[in-house]
């Protein structure tokens, strides 16, 4: 396997993950990831503060996902849904809905030797079936995600910092809080909440 492949004109390297070693991804050595902070297209190569929390928690905690059908959403690298895979969930989707994070997930997939279903779906339209549970790792900014998660997936499992006001009010039901020392997107470091949105 190479350890350097080029995805939409994005030179990534096979690294492992700061907080996460146990996983290797494709990822791009800058630090920022986007140009403004609406450019969402700019965003993929990473593996943001938010997915490299949820996956920590999934791993240490793999009960949480044993035996279980799990969709990790807004996938971006696979981050979580590898590690999903990895503590032992009997079924795993990642999905997302960018043509380059598809390409992205299936090598990184390989590159961590799991077996994982990779949909590219918009999550505003996305209904699967027998899903036991749904994990999200850094959110994108919308804010008509949390309402719209709320109102759609039965029990979501949201590992993210406190990026926008709004998210307040749903970052209820936090189990766990993970101080990251991660230099990203313009910052030093990083309290990280994994949360249950719906309980
Ligand atoms: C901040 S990144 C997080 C990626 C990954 N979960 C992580 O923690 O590293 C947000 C991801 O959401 C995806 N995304 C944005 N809007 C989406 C939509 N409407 N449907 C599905 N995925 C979307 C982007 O393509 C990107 O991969």
């Amino acid at each position: 396997m190479d350890d350097v492949v080029t995805i939409h004109k994005r030179i990534l390297r096979l690294q492992e993950v700061y907080h996460v070693p146990e996983i290797k991804l494709y990822l791009s050595d800058r630090e920022t990831h986007r140009r403004k902070p609406t450019d969402r297209f700019d965003c993929w190569p990473h593996a943001w503060v938010g997915g490299q929390a949820l996956a920590r928690y999934v791993l240490d905690n793999p009960d949480i996902v044993a035996g279980k059908t799990v969709v990790d959403l807004a996938s971006g690298s696979g981050i979580v849904a590898i590690a999903a895979k990895l503590a032992g969930a009997s079924k795993v989707i990642a999905m997302d809905d960018y043509d380059p994070c598809i390409e992205c997930i299936k090598l990184n997939a390989k590159a961590n030797n799991v077996d994982i279903e990779i949909q590219k779906h918009d999550i505003f339209t996305y209904s699967p079936n027998n899903v036991d549970l749904f994990l999200m790792g850094d959110p994108f900014l919308n804010v008509d995600l949390f309402p719209y998660l709320k109102s759609s997936f039965n029990r979501v499992l949201i590992g993210c910092p406190n990026r926008m006001s709004h998210y307040s009010s749903y970052m209820k039901n936090v189990v766990k809080t993970y101080h990251l020392d991660i230099k990203f997107d313009g910052e030093p470091e990083y309290d990280v909440n994994i949360w249950w949105l719906n309980e």
